[in-house]
């Protein structure tokens, strides 16, 4: 059975005013009624599925448990992480608590505020990946680029991905976040995949991966599981041995290092939803660009997107191009499409504020 690992820790502040610091992206109903949790909880459930493992901090907890409750979907453990340390340590966690519950489970680790449209072709490219995660091979998922990204991490396959069909392809070099001409290289030559943070591995490959490549994680974060107290249906990790465990992406922990790697390509559509940019491209713009959400009409407008997020609360366009408006009856967003990116700094510019 594959135990899905869901990491729901990050606050996604490019997509401010909608994702805050108290309720950020993967909790909203960014696209469609669900929320982003909850539609990734839920495209990891079904027959080939155990309960799901959730990996969050102390402030999301209940946000978690109504979300999880609402989508009927009953998990195996909570683990509250005492402070964000990123997500080596939180996949070690997952990895720990497994060893001592379920130590023959895979582990299907995966963000929770990704947008996967077609939930039954990534179940299969899952189960692609499973043979390979089984023999003990660490299974990525790769996407087919479309421009140089400098936001992602990217596969360097050994071979040809030809029509993208998902089967476990050998990875010859993983690629953490690329400066802009490298990310432009890598676009031209073909051969690379971008990586979805998505991983499927056994517990017993993930520990020895671990313990090879980022040694100094493994005793604080085992002191942290082991010394975890159980509160209320969830685990507290403990705070004083975790606050050891270094601040480090599981990307440059492990994966970077590793030498049994495997991709499985997954070509039927897939976002991180890093900016309003990618929302506007998810929630199905018109033949002249325009994607609207909540109560909200564009007359004349190309390239744009309207967002309301108050049902009380209208917005209209008029003879806008490539604009990009989200309502909150606490704060507005306007800002020219090319510059979604930058909302991470107008969101530091307004903490500074503060
Ligand atoms: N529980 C927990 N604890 N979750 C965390 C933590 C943490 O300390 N830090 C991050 N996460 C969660 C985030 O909420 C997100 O769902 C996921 O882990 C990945 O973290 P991000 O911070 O969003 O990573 P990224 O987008 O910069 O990069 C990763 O994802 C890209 C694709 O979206 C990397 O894996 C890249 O290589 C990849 O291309
Ligand atoms: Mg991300």
């Amino acid at each position: 059975m594959i135990t899905p690992v869901l990491l729901c820790g990050g606050s996604g502040t490019r997509l401010w005013p909608l994702s805050r610091k108290s309720y950020p992206k993967q909790f909203a109903a960014l696209i469609g009624d669900t929320t982003l949790f909850q539609a990734s909880a839920t495209r990891l459930s079904g027959p080939d599925f155990a309960a799901p493992m959730v990996l969050t901090n102390a402030d999301f907890r209940f946000i978690v448990t109504e979300q999880l409750a609402e989508a009927g979907i009953d998990p195996a453990a909570i683990l509250i992480e005492p402070e964000g340390r990123n997500t080596a340590p939180a996949v070690l966690a997952a990895a720990l608590w497994l060893e001592k519950t379920d130590p023959d489970a895979l582990m299907l680790v995966a963000p929770s505020d990704h947008v996967v449209p077609d939930a039954a072709a990534f179940r299969a490219a899952i189960e692609a990946g499973t043979g390979a995660a089984e023999a003990g091979q660490l299974v990525t998922f790769g996407i087919k680029p479309t421009h140089a990204e400098t936001g992602y991490g990217y596969l360097e396959l050994a071979e040809d991905p030809g029509d993208f069909a998902a089967r476990p392809l050998a990875l010859s070099r993983f690629v953490e976040k690329p400066d802009a001409a490298r990310a432009e290289e890598m676009l031209a030559a073909g051969t690379y995949l971008w990586n979805a943070g998505i991983f499927l591995f056994s517990v017993a490959a993930i520990l020895k991966a671990f313990r090879a490549y980022a040694p100094a994680l493994v005793d604080p974060v085992q002191a942290a599981v082991d010394q975890g107290k159980p509160d209320l249906g969830f685990l507290r990790l403990a705070p004083a041995p975790w606050a050891d465990a270094n601040d480090i992406s599981i990307d440059y922990a492990v994966m970077e290092h590793a030498d049994n790697l495997s991709v499985v390509p997954f070509a039927a559509g897939w976002s991180d939803l890093g900016g309003w940019d990618a929302v506007w491209r998810e929630t199905g713009p018109d033949a002249r660009g325009v994607a609207l959400s909540g109560p909200a009409t564009a007359l004349d407008c190309d390239d744009t997107l309207l967002r309301s997020e108050d049902d009380a609360l209208e917005v209209v366009g008029i003879g806008l191009k490539n604009i990009i408006t989200v309502a909150m009856p606490d704060a507005v967003l306007v800002a020219d499409a090319s510059r979604a990116q930058d909302v991470k700094q107008a969101v530091a510019a307004l903490k500074a504020k503060k």
